[in-house]
């Protein structure tokens, strides 16, 4: 194998087993703060309270949200590496729909950990959720209720999604796809550092208190596309349709070709058709990264 083949094939293997060991900070990390986290009542000072109050309350806050990051953004890019080098085709269509969702299950679990702040930020997010999932037309405001309810109870369910079903799903979805699940000595020693000194010499964002005025209110690194098509475009369509079609092509990917072929259309047709789909993907994924850099830059 040539060096740059292996340079890549390093990276290749490195992404997913420090991303386990993120994996695992997060949720020891998250199981620390579980004891002090209320989801009820004034949920802003309750996390301003676990800061500063509690020992080294700051410190499991700040490793669980570094090691959060970690473990999706390694996900994403472990996902993008098998995605580019074409590896779906080596899925069945059950196995590589399983590993989709669970990346997306995993990018809910980052949102509803924003929300949890209780900062204005945080509320914000948790608000423009809401009433993206009320426009659902017929049953928008029956399903927006299993997510989210306005009132006091606001942040209980996105709690229960966060610490506690995501979490389970998303484990048990990648059961079959991890072959070891404790990451070897290395990466745990390499992750742990990492997150370590990261917690220890990164200060942490200001939270906002949700009285305070403030001009532009950012979502999330991983939203801020998406509030950028909320300003020009109704939001069913900018926070539902899209994100939706924009999944469901990345899950018809491998059987493109099956689905062509049964419509006994020419083979060089299906090819195309095949190749098409991938990089309208390549392109929809680079404007979107795009959009991300842009409101993270100048704002969405
Ligand atoms: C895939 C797993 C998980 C990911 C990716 C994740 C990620 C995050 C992120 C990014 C935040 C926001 C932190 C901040 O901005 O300060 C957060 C908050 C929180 N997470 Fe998790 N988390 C995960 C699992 C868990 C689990 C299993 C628990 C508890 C059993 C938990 C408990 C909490 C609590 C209580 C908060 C709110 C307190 C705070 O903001 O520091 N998390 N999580």
């Amino acid at each position: 194998m040539s060096f740059p083949g292996r340079i890549t094939s390093k990276i290749s293997s490195f992404l997913p087993r420090l991303g386990l060991s993120a994996l695992f900070l997060c949720l020891v990390s998250g199981v620390v703060l579980v004891f002090y986290y209320r989801p009820m009542g004034n949920v802003f000072q309750n996390v301003e309270e676990i800061t500063t109050a509690v020992p080294y309350g700051w410190f499991f806050r700040q490793v669980h949200y570094a090691a959060g990051q970690s473990f999706v953004i390694l996900m994403l890019l472990h996902t993008l590496d098998h995605f580019l080098r074409k590896r779906y085709r080596i899925y069945s269509l059950a196995e590589w729909l399983r590993l989709i969702f669970s990346l997306s299950l995993c990018f809910y679990t980052l949102f509803t950990g924003f929300v949890l702040k209780g900062d204005k930020e945080g509320f914000f997010a948790g608000r423009i959720f809401m009433n993206i999932l009320e426009k659902i037309p017929v049953a928008g405001g029956t399903i927006a209720k299993l997510f989210i309810v306005p009132g006091d109870s606001f942040f209980f369910l996105p709690y229960l999604y966060h610490c506690f079903f995501l979490p389970i799903l998303i484990v048990y979805l990648i059961r079959k796809h991890i072959r070891e699940w404790f990451p070897s000595q290395g990466f745990m020693f390499i992750g742990t550092i990492g997150l370590f000194l990261y917690a220890l010499f990164i200060k942490p964002s200001m939270d906002i208190p949700p009285e305070a005025p403030v001009d532009i209110v950012k979502g999330p690194w991983f939203f801020l596309g998406i509030q950028t098509f909320l300003k020009v475009l109704p939001p069913l369509l900018a926070g539902l349709i899209i994100p939706a079609v924009f999944v469901g092509c990345l899950i018809i990917l491998p059987a493109m070709g099956n689905i062509l072929g049964a419509l006994s259309l020419k083979e060089s047709i299906v090819h195309a058709g095949e190749n098409g789909l991938y990089y309208l993907l390549i392109a929809s994924i680079c404007a979107y990264g795009f959009l991300t850099l842009k409101g993270a830059i100048w704002g969405p």
